[in-house]
């Protein structure tokens, strides 16, 4: 995943913007990544990314996750079988 890709698939929100807010806004917990955009709050695929990002941007970039081990497609692909086997719904956005 490169830092354009989008990390909450929900409410489309890309690695890069998630790492500034950490960055400037400081969370304490990484629940508050929340606070981008809804980031996470929507199916809860990207939850364990969002605690790895936060994780990156706390504790320093030089830290690999597993966000940097995972394609695009594979990521998309999970997220799929995540929302298909019922672990969540995605939200239904204005305009679908
Ligand atoms: S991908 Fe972030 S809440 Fe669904």
């Amino acid at each position: 995943m490169n830092p354009d890709s989008h990390i909450c698939l929900c409410f489309r929100i890309s690695r890069r913007k998630l790492a500034k807010f950490v960055r400037f806004h400081k969370p304490k917990v990484p629940s508050q990544l929340s606070e981008c955009g809804g980031a996470g709050t929507g199916c809860g695929w990207c939850i364990p990314y969002l605690r790895m990002i936060f994780e990156q941007e706390t504790k320093g970039g030089g830290i690999v996750s597993g966000l940097d081990m995972i394609t695009e497609e594979e990521y998309a692909s999970g997220r799929s079988e995540h929302i298909n086997t019922g672990k969540g719904k995605p939200p239904k956005l204005s305009g679908e």
